[in-house]
C-alpha cells in the first residue's frame, strides 16, 4: 500500500492489486501542448516535463519497478527550430547538475542509450559523469535514450558486428540484442506514450516487440504516479502471449 496526501485527501494506491512490470519505457509526450493550453512557450512545457520525470522516477521506485527506460531526445529532435533544440540541451543540464546527487543517494543507475558524437562536449561530459558516479547502483535502472533512434540503433549494432567479424551462422536474436544500447537488459514489458498519440516513434524498435502499448491521452507533465498507476492496472489485465495461445485456454 502507498499513501499519498494530496490537497488534503489522503489516497492509497493498493500495490497487492497490481502486476509490477520488470521494466518500464515512457515516451514523454505532450510537453509543447501542455504549455500551449497555458499560453506559455513549448520551453516551459518542456522545464514542467523535466520536474514531472522526478517525480515519475519517484513513482517507479516506490513500486518497486526495477528498469525505467524513458524517451528523452530523439535523432529525429534535431530537425526542431534551432531554439527549442538549444532550450532542450539546457534543460537536459540542468537536470543532470540538479538532479544527480539525489538520484545518486536514491539508489539510482544511469544508463545511456544512443550516441553521444555530435551532442555538445559538455553534455557528454555530464553524461559520463552521471554513469560513472551511479554505475553500482542497483535499486532502480535508469536507461536515458538521449540522441537515440531505434533504426540508428539497429545500424550501429550491425556495424559493430560486421567490424566484429559475427560470422553469419553464429547471429541469432540473443547475440543481436548483445549489441543494442540496452545490452544485457531485459526487453520492456510495457510501453507507454502519453498525450493520447499511438506511434512508436523509432523507439525500442527491436526490444519492444512483445512489449504492451499503452497510450494515454494525458499530457507529460501531468503524468502523475496516480497515471502511472492506471497503467499499471492496464499491464495486469493483459494477457501477455508471445504468439502463443492463451494460458488460459
Ligand atoms: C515531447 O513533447 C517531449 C520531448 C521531445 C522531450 C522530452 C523532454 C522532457 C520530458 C524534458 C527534458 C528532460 C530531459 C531528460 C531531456 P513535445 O514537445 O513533442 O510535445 P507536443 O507533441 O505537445 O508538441
Amino acid at each position: 500500500m502507498i499513501t499519498d496526501l494530496i490537497m488534503g485527501t489522503e489516497y492509497t494506491l493498493d500495490l497487492s492489486a497490481v502486476k509490477i512490470p520488470t521494466h518500464v519505457a515512457i515516451i514523454m509526450d505532450g510537453n509543447g501542448r501542455w504549455a500551449q493550453a497555458r499560453g506559455l512557450p513549448r520551453q516551459a512545457g518542456h522545464r514542467a516535463g523535466a520536474e514531472n520525470l522526478r517525480r515519475v522516477i519517484n513513482a517507479c521506485v516506490d513500486f518497486n519497478i526495477k528498469i525505467l527506460t524513458i524517451y528523452a531526445f530523439s535523432t529525429e529532435n534535431w530537425s526542431r527550430p534551432k531554439r527549442e533544440v538549444r532550450a532542450l540541451m539546457r534543460i537536459f543540464a540542468r537536470v543532470l547538475n540538479q538532479e544527480i546527487g539525489n538520484l545518486h543517494q536514491q539508489g539510482v543507475c544511469i544508463h545511456h542509450l544512443g550516441e553521444l558524437t555530435g551532442v555538445e562536449p559538455n553534455i557528454q561530459k555530464k553524461v559520463r559523469d552521471a554513469l560513472e558516479l551511479t554505475r553500482l547502483n542497483d535499486r532502480l535502472i535508469l536507461n536515458v535514450a538521449f540522441n537515440y533512434g531505434g533504426r540508428a540503433e539497429i545500424l550501429h549494432a550491425v556495424r559493430q558486428m560486421l567490424a566484429d567479424g559475427v560470422k553469419p551462422d553464429d547471429l541469432d536474436e540473443e547475440l543481436f540484442s548483445s549489441y543494442l544500447f540496452t545490452h544485457g537488459l531485459p526487453d520492456p514489458d510495457l510501453v507507454i506514450r502519453t498525450s493520447g498519440e499511438q506511434r512508436i516513434s523509432n523507439f525500442l524498435i527491436w526490444q519492444a516487440a512483445y512489449a504492451e502499448f499503452y497510450p494515454t491521452p494525458v499530457l507529460w507533465p501531468d503524468f502523475d504516479k496516480f497515471a502511472l498507476y492506471d497503467a499499471l492496472v492496464a499491464y495486469t489485465d493483459r494477457d501477455r502471449r508471445f504468439g502463443r495461445v492463451s494460458t488460459e485456454d
